[in-house]
């Protein structure tokens, strides 16, 4: 069996020098992990966005960290090759460092080996607390969902010039706090390269072009479970809810026209000992 994927392997993977992308993928539950591990993927981020994809809520805002704990749990039962990484929820890491340390490691207590967050030097505070509780963290710029109302909307960031150079001091800046690798989510690719240059922890883009260190997508997108247009990053490999629509309905078909279960299917009771028999 390959060895665990670990953070300082992850940290010290850039493409500059000569690594080839990192590959990450969601997943939220012990099949998921499983058939994510299976394809070998690099990390499995058990990310917020379960609320949009698994629970059928609008935004990534209405789960918090009991539930994104439950979730990271049933991932790590898999026990993947992949590094697991547990996304700290909405308002889990933005009230105070104690409380940032101890959501942390409720997601660490349930199997994540890392945690991602979301947000620029203004968490500087926090990463500093849980690298220094050993809680590895990863960053989360651009297009952050936790950020929508603020946003106006999921809006692609730093197209300008004033607000790329932001982002790039934030990524600067939550790594020199100890981030040991940065999502960049819906930036323009130009500026996902210019941040890839200029931070020495690996970049791991999702709408953000080609010249990160890795790329991310979200496994219901991947696999087309999911309803409705999905973004123009999203590259859509199968469509396994027509699959699963279609077995369904033949199972279906197969009880109303009296085929299911078959005798195969079906549990007998065994013959009675006749008389005199043992
Ligand atoms: O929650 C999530 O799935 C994410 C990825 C889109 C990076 O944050």
């Amino acid at each position: 069996m390959a060895p665990k994927v670990t953070v300082p392997q992850v940290r010290s993977h850039k493409r500059a020098r000569g690594a080839e992308p990192l590959v990450m993928l969601t997943a939220y539950d012990t099949p998921g992990a499983r058939i994510a591990d299976a394809a070998g993927v690099d990390m499995i981020l058990v990310g917020d966005s379960l609320a949009n994809v698994v629970l059928g809520h609008a935004d990534t805002l209405q789960v918090d960290v009991g539930v994104m704990a439950h979730h990271v749990a049933a991932v790590a039962r898999a026990k993947p090759r992949a590094l697991v990484i547990g996304d700290l929820p909405w308002l889990s890491y933005h009230v105070s460092v104690e409380d940032t340390i101890r959501n942390g490691a409720t997601l660490v207590r349930a199997g994540a080996q890392a945690v991602k967050l979301e947000g620029g030097r203004s968490r500087v505070p926090m990463i500093e607390a849980l690298v220094a509780t050993e809680i590895p963290v990863v960053g989360h710029l651009g297009l952050t969902p936790q950020s929508v109302h603020t946003m106006g909307g999921y809006k692609v960031q730093a197209r300008q010039a004033a607000a790329a150079d932001t982002l790039v001091d934030d990524a600067k800046a939550i790594t020199a706090a100890g981030c040991f690798a940065i999502v960049l989510e819906g930036v323009p690719d130009v500026v996902a390269a210019r941040v890839t240059a200029e931070v020495d922890v690996p970049t791991i883009g999702i709408g953000a072009g080609g010249g990160c260190d890795g790329q991310v997508l979200v496994f219901h997108d991947l696999l087309g479970l999911g309803e409705g247009p999905v973004p123009k990053f999203v590259r859509r490999y199968a469509d396994l809810a027509s699959l699963a629509v279609g077995a369904i309905s033949e199972w279906a078909a197969d009880v109303r026209s009296g085929t299911f279960p078959s005798d195969a299917e079906t549990y007998h009771q065994p013959p009675e000992p006749g008389p005199g028999g043992p």
